[in-house]
């Protein structure tokens, strides 16, 4: 039996549409495998009766199945599914290093990233890896066609989590098809902000770069209370707010440690006051 914690992740973080992402210090899916002559799946947890079970549905069967590594793999959520913190992505990257060790097949970490995003296809239609490169490297990563680069960030955080369901699929639909050069503009300037701010810790810099003109505006319209919930945590302090992922997680940078008590609670009582039940994880990046 070997065990891996794959943690939840933020993609996108606003103006990386596709493109970054960062490991949350918690919640964690934990992945158990013990080799097996053909693959099962047993799923506890978080949203559970939410996971398929069979092997050619679920993000990690279609990992194990890739690696031609059959077993017995358990899985407890940490990371409810369709909650905007690349749930399905994790239980996806800690079948691929769990399985990867059990059958010792010497995958490096890149490798094992693009393995895990086959099993992320599965469920939101595409291969994108912005949600397992940080599950399995850990940090803030950037993930293109022609690699993969992590910077070891260290910034507080809250992703509130509203109860309420929005599907990767659905959140897809919404995204424009084009953008225009003015929103192109404002992009790359704030994406590039933002790498400079995780490069040295900033919470100004990345709350800046957060902001994003064209995907976080469209999607907002699938989360009830979303203004509400951004004026509320930056009222409270934050630096920036955006869509965790897809949603509908909500994402907040703080200044400092803190912090995050009181921009949790603003953004709890706004998505309340909007009608909506929510929890909040006071984390870090
Ligand atoms: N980058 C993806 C999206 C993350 O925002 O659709 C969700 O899997």
């Amino acid at each position: 039996m070997l065990t891996v914690r794959a943690p939840a992740t933020s993609a996108n973080l606003g103006s990386g549409f596709d493109v970054f992402g960062a490991a949350l210090g918690h919640p964690a899916d934990v992945v158990r495998v013990e080799r097996a002559s053909e693959t099962t799946i047993s799923v506890t947890g978080a949203g559970a009766e939410y996971v398929p079970t069979d092997p050619a549905e679920n993000t990690a069967g279609v990992v194990a199945r890739e690696l031609d590594a059959p077993a017995h793999i358990r899985i407890d959520k940490g990371v409810r599914p369709s909650s905007g913190l690349g749930s399905s992505a994790s239980s996806a990257a800690g079948a691929a290093v769990a399985l990867n060790e059990l059958y010792d097949r010497g995958l490096s970490d890149e490798e094992l990233v693009w393995l895990a995003a086959e099993g992320e296809a599965v469920v939101s239609g595409d291969a994108h890896a912005d949600n397992v490169a940080p599950s399995i490297l850990g940090g803030f990563t950037v993930v293109t066609d022609g690699g993969i680069t992590k910077i070891d960030a260290d910034l507080p955080v809250v992703v509130c989590l509203p109860d309420i369901v929005v599907s990767t699929r659905d959140a897809r639909d919404v995204v424009p098809d084009s953008v225009k050069m003015d929103q192109l503009v404002e992009t790359v300037g704030n994406a590039s902000t933002l790498v400079a701010g995780m490069a040295r810790d900033d919470p100004e810099l990345v709350g800046r770069g957060l902001t994003d003109p064209v995907v976080t505006p469209a999607r907002a319209e699938l989360v009830d209370g979303y203004d509400a919930v951004t004026e509320a945590a930056r009222e409270a302090g934050a630096t920036g707010v955006t869509i965790s992922g897809a949603g509908p997680g909500v994402l907040a940078v703080c200044r400092h440690r803190g912090q995050r008590r009181d921009v949790a609670a603003a953004m709890v009582g706004a998505f309340g006051d909007a009608g909506v039940d929510a929890r909040a994880y006071q984390t870090e990046l």
